[in-house]
């Protein structure tokens, strides 16, 4: 294989799932024999942490994704490679911390292409990995507008409770834009995370998703249940799938990999 497909991981309310999703989603895709690389797009750096990076602000500039951003805003080459940190079997990372809210700020006084500018770090690495697994922040900003115009797909990751079609509507019109500079971008699906074992769902969730389909977006079958074991996994700094595999939950990342796949792939029929 070789030349990527960029999977952005994307909703821009917090605690959705998003940065579970991402390494979850890139182990079970790197266990499926992928080459997976890990992109932290949030300066909070959680999945950073969750790759094993205890204290990702000490880490050097050169270190983080900032770098890469920063050398292409200034038109130079972006030595994406040289940032890029192996995690395990099949899983890099570029990895991030508090410099790239900085970097974020800096991006409004870029004149010309400040949306593409992700697109371009990515670029001469495109065809060292299969997949390309970007965690966004929890915003609609400069960073996640590259997320969006960088990617090939996007996954929603909705939590049960609070799906939201507000929110929603705000993020389908920031998909609406970055389509007029990546025409080819598609919602691979929205994915419901955290559902209650215990609680049918009901109500609200049920006409919100209602609301959902009826705004032409995919949504995922496989359901991510909620389980204590996903905070004992991140409290080790590991994925939920290489702490406990049979778990529900590693089980069901590993059914949203077998479904993700075929789009990976290129034989999506949706
Ligand atoms: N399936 C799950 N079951 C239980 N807790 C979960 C599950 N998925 C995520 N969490 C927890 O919910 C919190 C928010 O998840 P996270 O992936 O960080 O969301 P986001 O990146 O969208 O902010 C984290 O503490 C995470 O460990
Ligand atoms: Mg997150």
């Amino acid at each position: 294989m070789g030349k990527a497909k960029i999977i952005a991981v994307t909703n821009q309310k917090g605690g959705t799932g998003k940065t579970t999703t991402t390494q979850n989603l890139g182990d079970a895709l790197a266990l499926k024999g992928l080459r997976v690389l890990l992109v932290d797009m949030d300066h909070q750096a959680s999945l950073s942490i969750l790759c094993g990076i205890d204290q990702p602000d000490q880490l050097p500039d050169e270190q983080t994704i900032a770098a890469p951003i920063l050398n292409v805003a200034n038109h130079e080459d972006p030595n994406t490679r040289a940032t890029i940190r192996h995690i395990h079997d099949n899983v890099d990372l570029l990895a991030s911390n508090v410099m790239l809210s900085r970097v974020e700020m800096y991006l409004s006084s870029v004149s010309m292409g400040r949306e593409t500018i992700l697109r371009r770090v990515l670029e001469p690495v495109m065809d060292d990995y299969d997949v390309i697994i970007i965690d966004c922040a929890p915003n609609l900003g400069n960073l996640t507008a590259n997320d969006m115009v960088a990617a090939d797909g996007m996954i929603v990751p909705m939590c049960a409770q609070y799906l939201s079609v507000k929110g929603l509507d705000l993020l389908l019109a920031q998909y609406s834009d970055a389509k007029l500079l990546n025409p080819g971008l598609e919602i691979i699906g929205a994915l419901i995370t955290m559902k209650d074992p215990r609680r049918t769902m009901q109500g609200r969730i049920v006409e919100s998703l209602q609301a959902q389909r009826e705004q032409g977006l995919a949504m995922f079958d496989t359901i991510i249940p909620r389980a204590a074991d996903t905070e004992e996994a991140s409290a080790k700094a590991q994925s939920i799938i290489a702490f406990k595999h049979d778990s529900k939950v590693a089980q069901a990342y590993l059914r949203l990999a077998d479904e993700v796949m075929p789009w990976i792939m290129g034989e999506d029929a949706r």
